[in-house]
């Protein structure tokens, strides 16, 4: 795992832009998965205006999605697949054929899973993951406590998740459960980036880079993945103790 420490939240978006834009120009067929939330949301504008800019051909990449709030769909902003489809999909006219995200309304959630694990199976696996870490140093609904393991499932939502989770809604919303990938997924994931800005996470990247490796603590993970990266603004690196800056 490197951590890469940006001056500030512009010009970390701007490299995880870059990041996956370079992925998309020598591999076309990449499989690409993101989280939904605030952390990722310049670097998907960067993105999308990198591609239209450079008139790059993203029509053999495969998009998937990290989670969903389970009972959530499409049509409820601050819901995974909203963020993707207005963040992504619409923007870039991204078809369904191109992507695959979670039905956080379906009946079946076992099934959900199921399909998941094996559309990215069938696609060779993930060749590039960007994540966000949660106040509880969740990844995902990856949530403390979780098995290092697990691939697609479903979790019941930490305490912490609940509440910071009420930030991406218009109302206040029950939220109980999560569908989400695994961090067998992130393990096996060819790279990794976990981007962070402000102050308010640099207790959580704090533990996440310099504690020691713990269930309790899904995103101290990241310490494990040969290809991983911790990309923080300074802000959020404001509590590492040893970073060369
Ligand atoms: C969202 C997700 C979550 C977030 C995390 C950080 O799809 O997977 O794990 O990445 O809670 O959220 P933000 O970026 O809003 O601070």
């Amino acid at each position: 795992m490197k951590v890469s420490v940006f001056p500030d939240y512009a010009t970390l978006s701007a490299s995880v832009a870059d990041e996956l834009l370079a992925l998309l120009k020598t591999k076309p067929g990449a499989v690409i998965c993101l989280a939904s939330g605030n952390s990722p949301k310049l670097s998907c504008e960067l993105f999308v205006k990198n591609i239209k800019d450079s008139q790059t051909n993203i029509s053999q990449f495969f998009f998937v999605g990290l989670d969903e709030w389970v009972g959530l769909g499409p049509e409820t902003y601050g819901s995974c697949h909203y963020d993707f489809k207005t963040r992504l999909f619409d923007p870039l006219r991204i078809p369904a054929t191109q992507y695959h995200v979670f039905n956080g309304q379906a009946e079946d959630l076992a099934k959900e899973c199921e399909v998941m694990d094996n559309i990215i199976r069938e696609k060779g696996g993930i060749d590039l993951m960007i994540v966000g870490i949660g106040m509880n140093g969740h990844i995902g609904f990856n949530e403390p406590g979780v098995d290092f393991g697990l691939l697609s499932h479903v979790i019941e939502l930490d305490a912490v998740t609940k509440r910071v989770g009420q930030k991406y809604f218009t109302e206040q919303l029950s939220l109980s459960k999560g569908i989400t990938l695994g961090l067998g997924h992130l393990i096996a994931s060819k790279k990794v980036i976990l981007m962070a800005d402000g102050t308010a996470k640099a207790g959580v990247i704090k533990r996440a880079v310099e504690d020691e490796v713990n269930t309790s603590f899904p995103a101290s993970i990241m310490q494990l993945h040969n290809n991983g990266y911790i990309f923080i603004d300074e802000g959020a690196g404001s509590q590492l103790t040893n970073i060369e800056r």
